[in-house]
């Protein structure tokens, strides 16, 4: 599908194509996985007075999937602004989803962008490997997964996809 945009530069009306549009990413959540997650979530709740989100959108669906991907409790708190996800270790969840990156063994921090097929283009242009694990934990989101070159596992998402 063509699409396009209208944008104001210099005081001129100028015209680009979507896809000569830069992807935007901005910094989302933290994620720890723990051995014992409420005496994780205490700490952090009391020591930094971080809340807790009760939505809808916060809530992991994998448990239902025939493979039982992951099946863990998750807290999610937040300070206000970014999000932290504390979750409870697992670390089959990769080979459940036949998936080489697992996010869920030793946490991840994430980026979310507008445009998921975009970054996965970009990754295979820089030779990149990521584990696309689409819609499978988070209602909507089509969550990425990938190593930085020291091995700590960065997640991409996109949400509102499914
Ligand atoms: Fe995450």
């Amino acid at each position: 599908m063509f699409r396009a945009r209208w944008f104001l530069s210099a005081g001129q009306l100028q015209h680009v194509n979507e896809s000569e549009i830069a992807m935007q990413f901005k910094f989302h959540h933290m994620n720890i996985c723990t051995d014992n997650l409420s005496r994780l979530t205490k700490f952090y709740k009391t020591l930094f007075d971080l809340g807790t989100i009760n939505d809808e959108a916060h809530t992991v669906i994998s448990r239902e999937r025939d493979d039982r991907a992951y099946t863990g409790k998750v807290d999610f708190l937040t300070d206000g602004d970014i999000e932290f996800h504390w979750s409870e270790r697992d670390l089959d969840t990769g080979f459940k989803m036949k998936q080489f990156v697992n996010p869920m063994g030793h946490g991840h921090f994430c980026f979310r962008t507008d445009d998921i097929q975009g970054f996965m283009r970009k990754c295979d242009q820089l030779g990149i490997r990521y584990s696309d694990y689409g819609c499978w934990a988070i209602p909507g989101w089509h969550q990425v997964f990938l190593h930085d070159p020291d091995g700590h596992v960065i997640e991409v998402h996109q949400p509102n996809v499914f």
